[in-house]
Formats: structure tokens, C-alpha cells, sequence
């Protein structure tokens, strides 16, 4: 027999967080049927057998993508929606996504090939970022400085198999931000904590060795969340912060859709879980209101 009250959590394997988010959401009364990997058969072919709300917590990035879609059209309403999960895994599509909107972020141009990235950087004074359009935690990124370091990235690139030798790529101007960037971590529309992650590496990631420091959420960062979550809508996010210091103005660096918060939360102390818990369980109860709206009418 199934849990009167369940969710389902969709993941490629159960991490720190997941084991948070399926303990604060137990206190809260529900129970995650946890689906591992593209095993979802049961929920795409009987949909109305299980509870209508999916939380997506999937590693990969285009599993989670896929996974999000398939659901979402037998029914569920998944945390994050599709649209946004595909936004937030491909830096290119974000890029572009966030200049329609109108969010501050970095100059940037997607290169489709070597010369389209020389010709760019070149406009940048020759001081630029090199991104693979999917990718996390650092991985791939490259600052390049000079032409022998770009020459040193195209041979590495150049040396791959064709298949591998991936473009586009999301080439950036650099920014100033000194030693930090600052990760504010979003449940729903509104920013529930943030901190600076610092480190003597130009890439700050907490997976790199930055440490956590948290810090106040003052109002221009208050408006540059809201610019996003307007546009993106509401949802889970990690989004990164850089403060331009030539500038003097916080710019978007990315969004990213399933966080991670084991390490940063034992720092600043605000229980992450609880918080993305307390969500679910609010559009869950939306969600079995809604049904029963609909059923009382007599339409299922
Ligand atoms: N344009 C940039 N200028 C300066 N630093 C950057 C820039 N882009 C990224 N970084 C640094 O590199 C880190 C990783 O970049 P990010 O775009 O967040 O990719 P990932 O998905 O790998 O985390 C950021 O947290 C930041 O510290
Ligand atoms: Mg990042």
C-alpha cells in the first residue's frame, strides 16, 4: 500500500541532500517514492496510479531534462517545471534567454567555432572565458589571458575525436569580482539565504575548495532574484552572483536548477532542506485540491 500523501523525487542517485530533503519532507507527513535513473516506466504509463507532484533532483543534466518532460506530460507537476530545467542546463540557451529578459550578466558571444572565440576575445581586449554550454561545479571552464593560452586550449580541444570537439561554446568577458561570488539560493520566488563563496582560485565554486561565508541579501540583490524568477518563474535554484567592482552592479553568472546546499548549510546554518520541504509540500496540497476540485465535478 502506498502513503496517502507521497511525492515522487526523481534522482540519479540518493546524495546528501536528497537523504535532507526526504527526511524534513517525512516530518511534514509525505513520503518520497524515489525513482533512480530513467526508471520512471510506472509513472509514464500509469500516471494516475501515483501522486501528481515530482521533484526533480537528477544529477545529469539532460536525464533531468528529460525525465522533467516525460513526467510533466503524464501529468505531474515537476519541481522545476521543464522549460526552466532546459533553460538552466545549457549556458548558452541561458545566455540568451536572460539578454531577452533584459537580467545583467557578462558580454558574451556563443562561438561556433576557433576563430568565431578569437574573433570575440579579440573584442574583449583578448582576456576572456571559455564555457562548455553543458557543464558544473568548474568543469571545462577556462580563463584565457593570452594567445598561448588559447592555443594550449584549442590543441586540447583539437586532440579530442571530432565527435568531442564540442561547439558551440559560451565565450565571456571577465569580471572583476575579486576573490568571491556570491550563491543565493531561491525556493519559490524568493531568495532564502546567500553567501559569498571565496577563494584564492578565479573559479569560486564550493567544489574547487571556496569556503562559505554568509552574508546579508541587500536590495539590489533582492531585485536582480526577482528579474530572474520572473522570468524563469518560481522554482528551486542556486543562482551565482558576480559584483562587477569596475561596474559597481551585481550581474548574473548562472542559474543552476538542483542545487546542492550539504556543505554550504552547515556554515550559514539555514536549513535548506526544510525550506525546499515546506515547498513541495505547499504545491502538493495545491495540487491534491486541485484534483479533488476536478473530481468533485465529476470530470475524472
Ligand atoms: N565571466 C566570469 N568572470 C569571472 N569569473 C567567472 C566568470 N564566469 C565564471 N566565473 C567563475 O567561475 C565559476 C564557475 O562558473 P559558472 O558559470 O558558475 O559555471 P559552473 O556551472 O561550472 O559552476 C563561477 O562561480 C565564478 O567564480
Ligand atoms: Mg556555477
Amino acid at each position: 500500500m502506498r502513503a496517502t500523501n507521497e511525492i515522487t523525487m526523481a534522482v540519479k542517485f540518493i546524495r546528501d541532500e536528497e537523504k535532507m530533503i526526504i527526511e524534513e519532507l517525512k516530518k511534514l507527513g509525505i513520503a518520497a517514492n524515489v525513482l533512480f535513473g530513467k526508471q520512471c516506466s510506472d509513472c509514464v504509463n500509469h500516471p494516475r496510479m501515483f501522486p501528481s507532484v515530482a521533484l526533480i533532483r537528477n544529477i545529469s543534466l539532460i536525464e533531468s531534462a528529460s525525465i522533467a518532460k516525460l513526467l510533466k506530460l503524464s501529468g505531474y507537476r515537476t519541481i522545476n517545471a521543464p522549460g526552466t530545467i532546459e533553460v538552466c542546463s545549457n549556458k548558452a540557451i541561458q545566455a540568451l534567454f536572460f539578454q531577452q529578459h533584459h537580467v545583467s550578466q557578462p558580454k558574451f558571444s556563443i562561438a561556433f567555432n576557433f576563430d568565431q572565440i578569437t574573433e570575440f576575445g579579440e573584442s574583449l581586449g583578448g582576456r576572456y572565458v571559455i564555457k562548455p554550454i553543458q557543464s558544473s561545479w568548474g568543469r571545462g571552464i577556462a580563463l584565457i589571458q593570452t594567445e598561448e593560452e588559447f592555443q594550449a586550449w584549442r590543441s586540447g580541444r583539437e586532440s579530442l575525436e571530432a565527435n568531442q570537439n564540442s561547439f558551440p561554446v559560451l565565450v565571456q568577458e571577465v569580471i572583476e569580482k575579486g576573490n568571491y561570488d556570491i550563491r543565493v539560493v531561491v525556493i519559490g520566488t524568493k531568495p532564502v539565504v546567500a553567501f559569498r563563496r571565496v577563494s584564492d582560485h578565479w573559479k569560486t565554486n564550493t567544489h574547487l575548495g571556496a569556503s562559505v561565508d554568509p552574508i546579508e541579501i541587500n536590495s539590489d540583490i533582492y531585485a536582480l532574484v526577482d528579474m530572474i524568477t520572473g522570468s524563469l518563474g518560481e522554482g528551486i535554484y542556486g543562482v551565482d552572483i558576480l559584483y562587477d567592482s569596475n561596474k559597481q552592479k551585481y550581474l548574473l553568472c548562472e542559474v543552476n536548477h538542483n542545487p546542492e546546499f550539504s556543505f554550504s548549510q552547515r556554515v550559514h546554518g539555514v536549513n535548506v532542506a526544510a525550506r525546499i520541504a515546506e515547498y513541495v509540500n505547499e504545491i502538493y496540497l495545491t495540487e491534491q485540491s486541485q484534483l479533488r476540485r476536478v473530481s468533485n465535478m465529476g470530470v475524472v
